[in-house]
């Protein structure tokens, strides 16, 4: 990279609510760790996101560190990227509560997230629920971030993250990058092994639909031989008539480089009890190295910490920076 170009600023968040899915490693941590070579990136524990749900707090806090262990072990380095725990960085609730006051009651009221979520919970649709979108926004334009990296449930989010940054700009002036989203193509969406037409999640009820960062190779083997397929014997890629099959292939592409076709052609004529051994394996081989890692990364919670601490030093530097523009510019008095 070339000194004199000013590298382009990447953020992206992830919730620490629950173990971490090989979802989040083919749609995001991938990514991530690709685009540590070409951007300033910016990792995030979206810890004050999860909170909008009912958590343990024991569980909240372990789950933050394991979060921060698995980033490291995913091949995320603390060394040149910044990774850090929002809630250790005060400037996003203040952001959030600002921007809030230029966000419209109808825009969040369309939000499909907080429909679907408050239909799922219906005895805790909470202000935060509502307003959730909002301090994601200044979790993006705190760092002035260029691209973000979402998954498509996070789409909707982003557009309104752009609408509030010209919004602000166009009243005051020039404050905010109005940032872009960084949808990633292959492999971004992995769906449930139980039931294929859902997304893969870390919270779903049933433990054989999700495979788990942290599972044994013996578990990842049989969970993907217990996927729920079709009838036709037929191994090809049709994500609409065969999602079982499309998806098990996508997994089987992102543990072996192998393409679709090479994969169609590589069982022609066999079952999917050979297809499901061969995915089993080659995904528990892919898994097994992170896996190794991260459970050593976690036996040093010193060094862990050290990397939060300084991951959230200089974090603030850069949102300290935006937040006094904002204050500034919306009258606050500064001494
Ligand atoms: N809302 C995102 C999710 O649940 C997580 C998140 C929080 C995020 N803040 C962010 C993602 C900022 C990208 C940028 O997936």
């Amino acid at each position: 990279m070339d000194e004199t170009t000013k590298q382009k600023v990447i953020l992206s968040g992830i919730q620490p609510s629950g173990v971490l899915t090989i979802g989040h490693l083919a749609g995001a941590l991938k990514n991530w760790v690709d685009l540590q070579n070409d951007f300033r990136c910016y990792y995030m524990i979206a810890d004050l996101h999860s909170i909008t749900l009912r958590q343990v707090p024991a569980e909240l806090r372990q789950r933050t560190i394991e979060t921060a262990a698995l980033f490291i072990a995913a091949g995320i380095n603390p060394e040149t990227s910044t990774l850090f725990v929002q809630s250790q960085v005060p400037e996003h609730a203040e952001l959030a509560w600002v921007l809030s006051t230029y966000t419209g009651f109808g825009e969040l009221s369309r939000m499909t997230q907080f429909k679907d979520k408050s239909e799922k919970h219906p005895e805790n649709i909470n202000a935060g629920l509502f307003t959730y979108p909002v301090l994601m926004a200044a979790d993006i334009l705190l760092y002035q971030a260029d691209l973000v990296p979402v998954g498509d449930d996070q789409k909707q989010h982003l557009e309104l993250t752009r609408n509030l940054a010209q919004r602000f700009n166009h009243y005051y002036s020039e404050t905010f990058k109005v940032p872009e989203p960084y949808i990633s193509k292959i492999g971004s969406r992995i769906m449930s092994l139980q039931e294929p037409t859902t997304k893969m999640s870390k919270s779903d009820p049933n433990m054989n639909a999700s495979i788990f960062l942290s599972d044994s190779n013996e578990v990842i083997v049989n969970k993907i031989k217990r996927a729920v397929t079709d009838s036709d014997a037929l191994i090809k890629y049709d994500e609409a008539n065969k999602p079982g099959v499309s998806n098990l292939m996508t997994l089987y592409h992102l543990a072996t480089g192998r393409s679709f076709a090479e994969i169609e052609n590589e069982f022609e004529g066999k079952g999917y009890g050979d297809f499901k051994l061969a995915v089993g394996i080659s995904v528990a081989n892919w898994i097994a190295p992170l896996r190794d890692n991260y459970f050593e990364i976690l036996k040093d919670k010193k060094r862990l910490q050290d990397i939060l601490t300084q991951g959230a030093e200089q974090a603030r530097r850069v949102a300290r920076k935006t937040l006094d523009k904002v204050y500034k510019k919306v009258g606050f008095v500064r001494f």
